[in-house]
């Protein structure tokens, strides 16, 4: 089976890549032309661990293709995969122009049947959008040409992109045809052969539910911010409410983990976009919008914790961040924790010397363009360390953000040698606290 997949951002790359190790022979497509010419190389733009020894075998193979030529791979072509991005929207909608772009080619240029699947997170409503334009561009043509349209969320997480992909709890494919429904079928087979969870539904729902998995998820999370935040307060531990409540079967042990905001390219995004999606439709998604509130609070909890240490006054002091990526295993910064906490401290006035194990490029690039706009010149105090001990060196006060496995066991005394205080604010609960104040350290924990 020969299938075409435009955009090679997270989604598109990591699901083509998929479908060619399954033996599917696959052409990616990027209207980034540098982009493709790595590509086709074998060099990925993204961090992912796995990623790059399966490109370069399935390009060995010859089943997995690079080009930046749609209109040129369309022949023979039944099933188009469409991965690109949906940016979000000044007011946080998702905006929609390279989605519409690839069906306006694709009704341009197709000659036999096509099955146009939407792979990219896109608000409800829009497969209509995406009909409508194809059969514009073939009525302008004068042709008649059937074809169909499809709707298949990706649930991966940045990190564990591959497993996910290659063992899915399960496959969300909105259909309107049995056409493109044994189509689907089959492509799907091979993933989940033993246990075959393939979910077919109408288009909108399957649209839907992308959106209400991540709202979910971000709820939880927020949920148990919040929990921890009124822990602190009371006494309690929210670790131990966790084991506690997570043991529920109907509540489940995942994604409940309290820390300093969830961020990434999803969550942040479609939760916008789905309170857009609800305020534009007449009704106020109110839980959401608390979610959306409660974790940008907890963003700054560590800043405030410091401030509370430091009675405000954090003029001139020496701050440390271990993990600047907005989970581990991505060097992906989008709406990290760690930017917002930057922003504050160097606003505060203190000295901010930072390290990631991967992230430290991406970092850059971004806090540097970031911060331009918002911290003056000479405010402008940041160090990117070389490593875990270099950023600690002379801090008065080291966070926790990113909980990289590289930050889990350090030699300590290396560390409290350097630091000149013994402040831990540790945002993902990964230390233990009996040991943190064995050691010495005023350790603080969220929840
Ligand atoms: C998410 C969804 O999980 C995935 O299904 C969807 O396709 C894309 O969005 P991703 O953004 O890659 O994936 O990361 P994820 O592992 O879900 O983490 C998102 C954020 O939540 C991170 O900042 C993480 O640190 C935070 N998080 C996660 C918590 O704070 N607590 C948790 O218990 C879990």
């Amino acid at each position: 089976m020969k299938i075409v997949i435009v955009g090679t951002g997270y989604v598109g790359l990591v699901s083509g890549t998929c479908f060619a190790e399954m033996g599917v022979d696959v052409t990616c497509v990027d209207i980034d032309r540098q982009k493709i010419e790595n590509l086709e190389k074998g060099i990925i733009p993204i961090y992912e661990p796995g990623l790059e020894d399966m490109v370069q075998r399935n390009i060995k193979a010859e089943r997995l293709h690079f080009t930046t030529n749609l209109t040129s791979v369309l022949n023979d072509i039944q099933v188009i995969f469409s991965a690109v991005g949906t940016p979000p929207d000044a007011d946080g909608s998702a905006d929609l122009k390279y989605v519409l772009e690839v069906a306006r080619t694709i009704g341009q240029n197709m000659q036999q049947y096509v099955l146009l699947v939407t792979k990219s997170t896109v608000p409800v409503g829009t497969a209509s959008l995406v009909r409508q334009t194809i059969q514009m561009e073939l009525d302008k043509r004068g042709v008649y040409i059937e074809f169909d349209i499809a709707s298949n969320p990706e649930f991966l997480k940045e990190g564990d992109a591959i497993k996910d992909f290659m063992s899915p709890d399960r496959v969300v494919v909105g259909v309107e045809s049995e056409k493109a429904k044994e189509l689907m079928t089959k492509l799907y087979r091979p993933f989940l052969l033993n246990n075959f969870r393939v979910i077919f539904m109408d288009i909108l729902s399957a649209e839907m539910t992308k959106y209400a998995a991540n709202a979910m998820l971000a709820t939880r999370i927020s949920f148990m911010n919040d929990m921890a935040n009124l822990c602190e307060r009371v006494g309690a531990n929210v670790n131990m409410v966790r084991k506690g409540i997570g043991t529920d079967q109907r509540i489940g042990g995942k994604f409940l983990y309290a820390g300093c905001g969830y961020g990434g390219s999803c969550f942040p995004k479609d939760v916008k976009a789905l309170i857009q999606t609800a305020d534009q439709n007449g009704y106020e998604l109110r839980v959401l919008k608390a979610v959306e509130e409660v974790n940008a609070y907890q963003k700054q909890v560590l800043f405030h914790k410091l401030e509370k240490q430091f009675q405000s006054d954090l003029s001139g002091k020496t701050i440390s961040i271990w993990g600047l990526s907005f989970k581990p295993n991505t060097d992906d910064m989008r709406e990290a924790p760690s930017l917002v906490l930057i922003e504050k401290l160097l606003k505060a006035g203190c000295k901010v010397r930072v390290f990631d194990p991967v992230a430290m490029p991406e970092a850059k690039k971004i806090i540097r363009t970031k911060m331009a706009e918002l911290i003056p010149e000479d405010s402008f105090n940041m160090y990117f360390a070389n490593d875990i001990y270099d950023a600690v060196l002379d801090s008065d006060a080291l966070m926790l953000v990113t909980e990289w496995k590289e930050f889990r066991m350090p030699t300590w005394p290396v560390v409290k040698k350097a630091m000149t205080g013994l402040l831990i604010l540790d945002g993902r609960n990964i230390y233990d606290e009996n040991e943190m104040n064995e050691l010495g350290f005023n350790y603080q924990c969220i929840g």
